[in-house]
C-alpha cells in the first residue's frame, strides 16, 4: 500500500466533519427506514396507521436518496484519507470493497422502493406536500419482481453494514488501530 508514513498528496489526515456528518446521516437513515419498513410490513390489513408509517417510510426514503446523492458527489471530489497504519493490505482491500458496494446500496435501495411503489399504482407525496411523478407506469408483472428486489437489497445492506461495523469495532476495540475513532471523533 502506498501509506508508508507520510499522507498522500490531496488526502485528508482523517475523515472530515462533512464526511463524518454525511456518514452518520444516512447510516441514522438506514437504520429508522429500515426499522419502520420491518414494523409497517406487519401490521394486518389497512389501517389508517399502516398508511401513515408507509409514508413516513417513503419520505425517509427519498430523503436518504437525496443525501446520498449529494454524498456520492462529495466524496468523488474529495478523496478518504489513507488506511490506518498496519492495515493488511487485504483488509484494506475488503473494507474498500464494502464501502463502494454501500455507496452502490445507498442509491439502489431507494430506488427499487420507489420503483415498486410506481409500479403498485401508489404515488409518493413527499412530506405530505409534493407528488412527486412516478418513475413507471403500474404494473402486475414488474410489482412482485421490485419488491422482491427492495426487500433482498435491504438484507444484502443489512448484512454487510453488520460485518462493517463490526470490523470498525474489532480494529478499535481488538487492534486498538483507532479505526472507530476515524468516524466517531470523541474516541479518539
Ligand atoms: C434507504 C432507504 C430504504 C430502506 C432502508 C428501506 C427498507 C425497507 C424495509 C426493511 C422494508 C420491509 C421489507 C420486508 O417486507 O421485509 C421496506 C418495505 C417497503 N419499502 Fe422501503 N426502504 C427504503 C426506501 C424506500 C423508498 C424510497 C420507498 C418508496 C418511495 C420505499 C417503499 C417501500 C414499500 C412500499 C415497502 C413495503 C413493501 C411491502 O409491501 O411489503 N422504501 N423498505
Ligand atoms: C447504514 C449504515 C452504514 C453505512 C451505509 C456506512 C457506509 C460507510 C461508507 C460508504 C464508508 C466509507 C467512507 C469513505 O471512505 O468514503 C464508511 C466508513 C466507515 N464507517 Fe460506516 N456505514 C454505516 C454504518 C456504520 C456503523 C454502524 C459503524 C460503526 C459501528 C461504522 C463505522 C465506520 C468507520 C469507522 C468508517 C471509516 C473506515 C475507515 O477508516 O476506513 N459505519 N461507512
Amino acid at each position: 500500500m502506498s501509506s508508508k508514513g507520510s499522507i498522500p498528496a490531496g488526502r485528508p489526515a482523517g475523515y472530515t466533519a462533512t464526511a463524518i456528518g454525511l456518514h452518520w446521516l444516512i447510516a441514522f437513515g438506514i437504520f429508522a427506514a429500515f426499522g419502520l419498513g420491518l414494523y409497517m410490513t406487519g401490521i394486518p390489513g389497512l389501517t389508517p396507521t399502516k398508511l401513515k408509517l408507509f409514508s413516513w417510510h417513503k419520505w425517509i426514503g427519498v430523503t436518504i436518496f437525496i443525501v446520498a446523492v449529494l454524498r456520492v458527489i462529495w466524496r468523488a471530489t474529495h478523496a478518504a484519507p489513507p488506511v490506518a497504519p498496519g492495515t493488511p493490505a487485504w483488509q484494506a482491500k475488503a473494507a474498500a470493497g464494502a464501502h463502494h458496494l454501500l455507496y452502490l446500496l445507498i442509491l439502489i435501495v431507494p430506488i427499487t422502493g420507489y420503483l415498486y411503489s410506481s409500479s403498485a399504482g401508489v404515488p409518493v407525496v413527499y412530506l405530505g406536500l409534493w407528488k412527486l411523478p412516478p418513475l413507471i407506469e403500474a404494473s402486475d408483472t414488474l410489482k412482485p419482481i421490485l419488491k422482491f428486489a427492495h426487500i433482498w437489497l435491504n438484507y444484502l445492506m443489512a448484512a454487510i453494514v453488520v460485518v462493517h461495523a463490526a470490523a470498525a469495532i474489532k480494529h478499535q476495540v481488538i487492534d486498538r488501530d483507532g479505526t472507530l475513532g476515524r468516524m466517531i471523533p470523541f474516541l479518539r
